[in-house]
């Protein structure tokens, strides 16, 4: 990188050969939570190791007899328990005397501060849960959420577990026609959702997206809208209901709602390789012991730690280590509204400064931002409370760990680099810190309990020193139940490729000493900033232009956010390439999608490399991307294509 914040550092590049390694600092050893012999505790007997588990993490209301059902592929964990999810968040915590903790430290982006204690938090799931109860949601309903980083969006979904109702929160920044097909598929009866948020300095009104989207889902009889920006807007008498109204009349009591082990908890659209999301399953208890163990164990959470987890609720990581997890913990945490560079790149470590942050979890691609930025934002204030950081949603260059470990982490803090899914419900490959010597961009080994391991084409264990597919051999708690309505495609996107094992669909190697390193998605499924974008869903969004005829799709290597989409696209006869189309497609597909599937490149050709039996040749588009030369192409019906698309990179960039 030639950056000038970045110095050429050459003891750094002998560190890519994975030669340098981090022991754990005994001090912080002899206070942790985790230790080695959980290992072998969990591998004598998996499941009494997770029924002991499930005994300490979980206030039962009826105990569970077996451990776990197993009819491949097919799980039913703690079968017979009787829990509520929300009361092990929030309740029990106040029941404890932990009344006056606080649960949240809130940062608008504009400078507004709340600050919700457990007790806060009781009152307000309670009456979110009175309001959903009384505009006719019940147990087992599915409810939407559609909104941006505000407190009121882990009660709503605290609010639906304390009734027995499954949430299925769609990220903000999805559009109206993506938050449709999920309300859709989950045949939703309510949203809760919000005028909108703030963004980069901007109003973002989220409530219009709302508004298009209800047009098409009749499963909705009620909406829960928040004020967030408080300028008003549009409100349909009788369907849609202002929370200062509908929760702030409600009373503050609320008796949870036993469910069984196996109730759904919620839903979570994930991308896969057809351009139909997934709604991926998530139950109770297995899934609430999976956050809340792994969250204690991996960022060894102690009573007063001041814990920040930088995702958006939106995604699997909110639900798991923003709400789940930490609350069932009785965390203090911390949760910000907005962009990191707003007002300026120092945000986050002035929040960090403000609250005496101790833990901090987030993405690479938020820290190879920050590195571009350079270290004089971080080294304007004191972090010195932060001691212990984590990294999630894509493979992290040593690079990163590295800038992260030494301008974030005081060069004095463990790095947890920790490897999981939508699917997965909680971390599966992590170091444990004050245990595990770590090595910059390895996620190092499986949990204890986890039975992850790397095979070759046809599910061979390799040995180390191998590359290969990372699969899954024996069932989790917290993993994901199924496919939303459609059993058949869950055993074949997970269970197929490896008769008896759960593919991940990511590639990995074993090292020499038997670390795991995470080489990234096998399948046409990008990684654009930690999120999963099928190539397929943006090809479609393309298609859906009335002047394209077909498109392809790639992700291209990018410095800041893993991949870029880059898009091949031909036009229908009689339509001219031009910037201005170029411009046009790029922001259907963020209309159609949103704003983080919209291709960064986007190039018109008038042909795209075919095998004979008409399937598309990705590989070389991938090639031409990145600007490479070519592999194979001897199995291409005509030879010439690539060659008039090569001609025509440059294409047009965003
Ligand atoms: C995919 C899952 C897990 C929450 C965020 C994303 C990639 C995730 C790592 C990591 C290498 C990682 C994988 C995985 N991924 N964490 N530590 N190292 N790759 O959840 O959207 O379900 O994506 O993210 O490719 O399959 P998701």
């Amino acid at each position: 990188m030639s950056d000038q914040s970045m110095p050429a550092r050459p003891e750094i590049e002998g560190l890519l050969l994975e030669s340098r390694t981090f022991p754990p600092d005994p001090a912080f050893a002899a206070r942790a939570n985790a230790a080695a012999d959980l290992y072998a505790e969990a591998e004598r007997d998996p499941e009494a190791f997770w029924a002991a588990r499930a005994q300490d993490e979980i206030s039962w209301f009826t105990p569970f007899g077996t451990v776990c059902e197993w009819e491949l592929p097919f799980a039913r964990w703690f079968v017979g328990g009787e829990l509520n999810v929300a009361y092990n968040c929030v309740d029990r915590h106040v029941e404890r005397g932990l009344g006056d903790k606080v649960a949240y430290h809130w940062v608008g982006e504009p400078g507004d501060t709340r600050t919700l204690t457990y007790a806060d938090l009781q009152r307000e799931v309670n009456r979110a849960a009175n309001a959903l109860l009384e505009l006719g949601v019940r147990k087992g309903d599915r409810v939407a959420i559609y909104m941006p980083m505000i407190p009121e969006l882990p009660v709503a979904m605290l609010a639906c577990a304390k009734i027995g109702a499954a949430h299925t929160v769609v990220f903000g920044g999805f559009s109206a026609e993506a938050l449709a097909d999920r309300i859709n598929d989950a045949q939703a009866k309510v949203l809760v959702t919000a005028d909108g948020g703030w963004r980069r300095g901007r109003k973002v009104g989220l409530k219009h997206h709302a508004d298009e989207a209800l047009a098409s889902t009749p499963s909705i009889l009620h909406t829960i809208v928040v004020d967030r920006l408080g300028d008003g807007c549009h409100m349909v008498e009788g369907r849609d209901h202002w929370w200062a109204d509908v929760v702030g009349r409600q009373s503050d009591a609320c008796d949870p709602v036993p469910v069984e082990s196996e109730q759904m908890l919620y839903l979570l659209y994930t991308s896969g390789t057809t351009a139909k999301p997934k709604g991926i399953v998530h139950t109770s208890a297995g899934y609430l012991l999976g956050a809340a163990w792994t969250h204690r164990m991996v960022f060894d959470l102690k009573p007063d730690d001041v814990y920040w987890c930088a995702a958006d609720i939106g995604w699997v990581t909110g639900h798991s280590y923003i709400v789940y997890g930490p609350l069932a913990n009785a965390t203090t945490g911390v949760m910000y509204e907005g962009a990191p560079d707003t007002p300026d790149w120092d945000r986050w470590w002035e929040i960090v400064e403000t609250y005496g942050v101790t833990i901090l979890y987030t993405a690479p691609t938020a820290i190879r931002a920050f590195m571009k930025q350079g270290p004089d934002h971080p080294a304007k204030h004191d972090l010195s409370s932060i001691r212990l950081l984590g990294s999630v949603g894509e493979p992290i260059n040593p690079e990163a760990w590295l800038w992260y470990h030494e301008h974030i982490g005081g060069s004095r803090v463990p790095i947890v680099d920790t490897w999981w899914q939508t699917e997965t419900g909680s971390i599966l490959i992590s170091p444990l810190p004050g245990v595990t010597t770590t090595k910059p961009g390895s996620a190092t080994f499986p949990l204890p309990g986890v039975a992850a391991d790397v095979v070759d084409a046809e599910g061979r264990s390799v040995p180390n020193g191998s590359g290969g597919y990372l699969v899954l051999k024996r069932p989790w708690p917290s993993m994901l139940r199924g496919i939303y309505g459609d059993p058949e495609r869950y055993r074949q996107t997970y269970w197929s490729r490896f008769p008896g094992m759960y593919f991940a669909g990511d590639g990995a190697k074993r090292d020499d000493d038997g670390y795991l390193w995470l080489l990234g998605r096998v399948d046409d499924v990008m990684n654009v900033a930690g999120h999963r974008i099928s190539t397929i869903e943006v090809e479609s969004a393309l298609v859906d232009h009335p002047s394209v005829a077909e498109a392809a799709v790639v992700g291209k290597s990018d410095e800041v956010t893993g991949q870029a989409i880059f898009a091949f696209v031909i036009l229908k006869a009689g339509q001219e390439p031009s910037d201005a189309l170029a411009v046009q497609l790029r922001e259907h597909v963020a209309y159609v999608i949103g704003p983080i599937a919209r291709p960064r490149f986007l190039l018109f050709t008038p042909d795209l490399p075919k095998t004979r039996s008409g399937k598309i040749m990705r590989r070389l588009l991938r090639d031409i991307a990145e600007g490479r030369s070519l592999g194979d192409t001897t199995t291409l019906a005509d030879a010439t294509v690539v060659d008039t698309i090569r001609d025509r990179t440059g294409g047009t960039e965003d």
